[in-house]
């Protein structure tokens, strides 16, 4: 299973980057507004530090224009992934920008025939999310069993992104699922290594290692 930062903190970035934990990232246009920065400038400098996809979005919501600034959003690096709203111009500006090689996240994704029709369209991901539908009382993770199903059951390759994942609960059922991606904040990402089990048994080894003088270096 992959795993994207879904932020625009270049700073958390390069944290989970240098920790070895990450394989892509996915921005949006409320992430971009957190940052406060230039959405062409933090996207490059995102992809100067990820070497994996890294997911920019349209502003637009026709069709053509949506084509017109994927085409600028992908000259920005080659690890760029388009992102574009799961409406039929949406899925069809994902049909033309596939096909000229760029990949493509289908988001907003809330529904498993909205996911079919996205890998119809040759998406490279499909991004259902989790924590909005769990939001309004629909369990998210049925829809990502569904999709999973489905794209098993026709050979789809578009990857299930799980999105909107917002506890270390959706990390590990999406990845029971079988989803190929989850996206999420930095800090529910390095919450997955904490355990109380984990600081009490260190602290005894520690207290161990200190009565006894044991030296390694
Ligand atoms: O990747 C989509 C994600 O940013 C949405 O998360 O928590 O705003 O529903 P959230």
């Amino acid at each position: 299973m992959k795993f994207f930062a879904d932020t625009a903190d270049v700073d958390a970035i390069r944290e989970l980057n240098d920790l070895g934990l990450l394989d892509g990232v996915t921005t949006n246009p409320s992430l971009i507004k957190k940052s406060g920065r230039n959405i062409l400038e933090v996207t490059k400098e995102i992809c100067d530090i990820v070497d994996g996809p890294v997911s920019a979005e349209v502003t637009a919501t026709d069709a053509d224009e949506m084509i017109a600034e994927g085409r600028k959003l992908a000259k920005i690096a080659d690890n760029i992934a388009v992102k574009v709203p799961l409406t039929l111009d949406g899925l069809k500006a994902c049909k033309v920008l596939s096909g000229e090689g760029t990949m493509v996240n289908v988001t907003l994704c809330f529904s498993a025939n909205q996911a079919l029709l996205a890998a119809k369209a040759g998406a490279t991901f499909i991004s259902p999310f989790i924590g909005r539908l769990d939001d309004i009382n629909v369990d998210g993770m049925d829809l990502i069993a569904e999709i999973r199903q489905i794209f098993d059951n026709y050979g789809f390759e578009t990857q299930i992104l799980a999105a909107s994942i917002r506890t270390v609960n959706h990390v590990k059922d999406s990845a029971m699922i079988g989803a190929d991606v989850i996206t999420a904040p930095p800090a529910v990402i390095k919450s997955l290594a904490n355990h109380p089990l984990t600081d009490k048994g260190l602290d005894a080894f520690l207290a161990d290692i200190k009565a006894a003088g044991i030296k390694i270096l």
